[in-house]
């Protein structure tokens, strides 16, 4: 049987919003001029991602036994997500993120990870049963690293393709390399991975060789305003990024992350699913939040005119 479903693993966040006019000095005060809370966490925004291109998603983790974590929940189940694989986390409080955003549109980030960070190497024994009915495993770095290991080589085990998204960015074993069906650093976790400065294309595909002889199947280099670098066996290919008003750049890379797992869950071409997540990812930093910045797929087929 076509395995379609994708399974996303790692944190969920509460998203403390602060917008500011600049970021205070060491020991100032100032004024915020808004404050808004979204639901948040790579991991949830993540799954949202897929969900919202129609692909049948469910999502791992953990939440504390509290209201963020009672919200966050509720809220992927209106999503269509499956959360029967979300534990409730007795001892520890639900993930915090407390962001500031400056008028540019900056974002400065600080994790909290509460039960984030009890997500265990036992939790990932126990999906094994599920990874083996989906297409797609998506991991990210926001749980532990021993977690994001475990989970790899569980998913692989199982047939599924690996998606990592690397961020945020840390030093993995060699030897997980080559159970990671798709990277997605951007330049920094890119440069992070492989001691290479990633700046253009040029220093991308450099970046990328070193991730490709590791081992990993596909490399995908997202790089801000120079678009998309991607790097297989078979090929190279870029897409420039496309011109948009940008007002909030959090959970741009998640989106990119989620809508590439959902093409590749379905069965799309590599390019083709670069070529729509770029487009979702231009759509979600035109819009403020965390989930509430991604877009749905008939928004990314109205954006490139499908
Ligand atoms: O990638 C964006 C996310 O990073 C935010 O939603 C925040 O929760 C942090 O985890």
């Amino acid at each position: 049987m076509q395995r379609t479903k994708v399974l996303v693993i790692g944190s969920l966040n509460m998203d403390l919003v602060v917008h500011v006019p600049r970021v205070p000095n060491d020991g100032e005060t100032i004024l915020g001029t808004e404050f808004h809370r979204y639901f948040g966490g790579k991991g949830a925004n993540q799954a949202v991602a897929v969900a919202r291109q129609g692909v049948s998603t469910l999502m791992a983790g953990r939440v504390g036994a509290d209201a963020f974590g009672r919200d966050q929940i509720a809220s992927l189940q209106a999503e269509g997500i499956v959360t029967d694989h979300l534990l409730i986390d007795e001892e520890h409080a639900s993930g915090v993120a407390f962001i500031v955003i400056d008028v540019q549109g900056n974002n400065r980030i600080m994790v909290v990870p509460g039960a984030n960070g009890a997500v265990s190497p036992r939790d990932m024994q126990a999906l094994e049963p599920v990874m083996a009915e989906c297409s797609c495993v998506v991991i990210q770095l926001e749980i532990p690293l021993e977690t994001v290991l475990a989970a790899i080589r569980a998913a692989h085990a199982q047939g599924a393709k690996v998606i990592l998204n690397p961020a945020p960015a840390q030093p993995l074993p060699v030897d997980i390399y080559p159970r990671i069906t798709v990277i997605t650093p951007n330049e920094s976790e890119a440069q992070l991975l492989t001691g290479i400065e990633v700046s253009d294309l040029a220093s991308a595909r450099q970046a990328a060789q070193v991730l490709l002889d590791r081992g990993v199947l596909a490399v995908v280099i997202t790089l801000g305003s120079k678009g998309v670098y991607g790097l297989t066996l078979s090929g190279e290919f870029h897409f420039p990024a496309h011109q948009v008003k940008v007002v909030d750049t959090v959970a741009a890379g998640d989106t990119f992350t989620g809508a590439l797992a959902a093409l590749i869950g379905e069965g799309r071409s590599l390019k083709d699913a670069v070529e729509y997540a770029n487009a979702a990812a231009a759509l979600a930093v035109t819009r403020r939040g965390a989930q509430p910045s991604v877009p749905t797929r008939a928004e990314v087929l109205r954006f490139l005119g499908r």
